[in-house]
């Protein structure tokens, strides 16, 4: 098992090398398993709108392990060599150990992790390693209680995130990454403090620049915390070396505690975009592939899968996709352009960030 993901794996196919107009490789594919969350974080899912009669995909509407196996394989044979599975809430899929033995078993993937807010992770983390998934990365917004209900839409039970925390680093599923979303006047004010809770641990903090994802969660420039200004705030407390990448494409950027307790990141897409390097792919629950997490459209793969594309048209497909592919939405990122994609970007909970 691979605790660490390992830089860009040797080419295995003819189509190995395959690169977009932008001139990169496809590495990643982030597989959304489905539309619904035990959360209403308001800057993903506000209650108002995802209430008790939203209509989430039905079970037909969503791909099988057998349709997400197929393009998985199929991405593999392009270049992919990191799986990440989201959602909405991954967890919330009662079967998804099985998927990740079959996505385990997949020649080439030598990363495989899970995004997930961690609610759902205690009782599930021995099945889920077992079946062959490397580590997790959690969301969590803040150790203040009442922010951390407020960010989680009042559904969060901060002791069973911190149990699963706890329950993954217990089966090995590490690194363990904590995901903060940081907003200002929101929870801008505990980050400090959640940074001092998991100092000396090996789990790895990150904190995230609010982004305009979706079309729902009111984004405002003015709520964006510049990472610049959380580095020059963590820096006064302890003092910060930077550190290389993991792996070419990683969004973190990256620094070790000067005085050896632990690591943390900044990801930073508003004000230090990094399109550049972007070799993501995502692929919905319903079966759409998106380029780009800004994305107003992607391909629907599922008319394909549901009509019997065999591996080499897939391959065609993804490739031609890919091949095409010229986003860089942060890059761009200006009120025109945020004004063009008004209500029409896919929505975060249907591609899993
Ligand atoms: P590692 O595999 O551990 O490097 O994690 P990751 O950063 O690929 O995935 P994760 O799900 O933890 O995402 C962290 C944050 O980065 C989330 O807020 C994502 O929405 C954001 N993110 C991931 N990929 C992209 C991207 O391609 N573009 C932008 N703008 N944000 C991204
Ligand atoms: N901006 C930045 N990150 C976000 N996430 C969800 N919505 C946003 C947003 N608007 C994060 C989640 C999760 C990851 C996949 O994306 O907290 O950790
Ligand atoms: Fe759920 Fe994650 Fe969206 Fe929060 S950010 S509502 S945990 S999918
Ligand atoms: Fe990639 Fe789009 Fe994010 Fe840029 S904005 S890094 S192209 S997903």
């Amino acid at each position: 098992m691979s605790s660490q993901p390992k830089s860009d794996s040797a080419p295995r196919t003819a189509h190995a090398r395959t690169r977009d107009a932008l001139g990169r490789p496809l590495h990643d594919l982030r597989i959304s398993l489905l539309d619904q969350c035990n959360f209403r974080c308001p800057y993903c899912m506000p209650e108002d709108e995802f209430h008790a009669d939203y209509e989430f995909l039905r079970k037909q509407q969503r791909l099988t392990y057998d349709e997400i196996l197929r393009v998985a394989r199929v991405a593999t044979r392009l270049g992919v060599s990191k799986i990440r599975l989201t959602g909405g809430e991954p967890l919330l899929d009662k079967n998804l150990a099985e998927l990740v033995a079959g996505l385990a078993e997949l020649p080439g993937v030598d990363d495989l992790a899970l995004t997930t807010n961690g609610m759902l992770l205690a009782p599930l983390a021995d099945q889920l390693a077992g079946a062959g998934l490397h580590r997790v990365t959690i969301s969590l917004d803040s150790l203040d209680e009442t922010v951390f209900k407020r960010m989680s839409g009042g559904r969060g039970d901060m002791k069973k995130v911190l149990a699963g925390i706890d329950a993954a680093e217990a089966a090995g599923l590490s690194p363990i990454k904590i995901n903060v979303v940081v907003q200002r006047g929101v929870n801008d004010h505990t980050v400090l403090d959640l940074l001092d809770h998991f100092r000396g641990s090996e789990h790895v903090v990150r904190l995230i620049e609010f982004m305009d994802v979706g079309n729902r969660n009111g984004w405002r420039m003015d709520q964006v915390v510049p990472s610049r200004d959380l580095l020059e705030q963590v820096v006064q407390r302890w003092p910060l070396r930077r550190v290389d990448k993991n792996y070419p494409g990683e969004v973190a950027r990256r620094y070790k505690y000067v005085d050896g307790q632990g690591e943390i990141g900044f990801i930073s897409s508003v004000t230090e975009p990094f399109c550049g390097g972007c070799s993501r792919a995502r692929l919905s629950a319903d079966g759409v592939l998106y380029t780009c997490l800004f994305a107003s459209q992607g391909t629907d793969l599922r008319e394909s899968l549901r009509n019997d594309a065999d591996e080499d048209e897939l391959t065609d497909i993804l490739s031609r996709i890919w091949l095409q592919r010229a986003d860089r939405y942060s890059e761009l990122r200006s009120p025109e352009l945020a004004e063009a994609h008004m209500q029409r970007k896919v929505e975060m909970y249907r591609i899993g960030g």
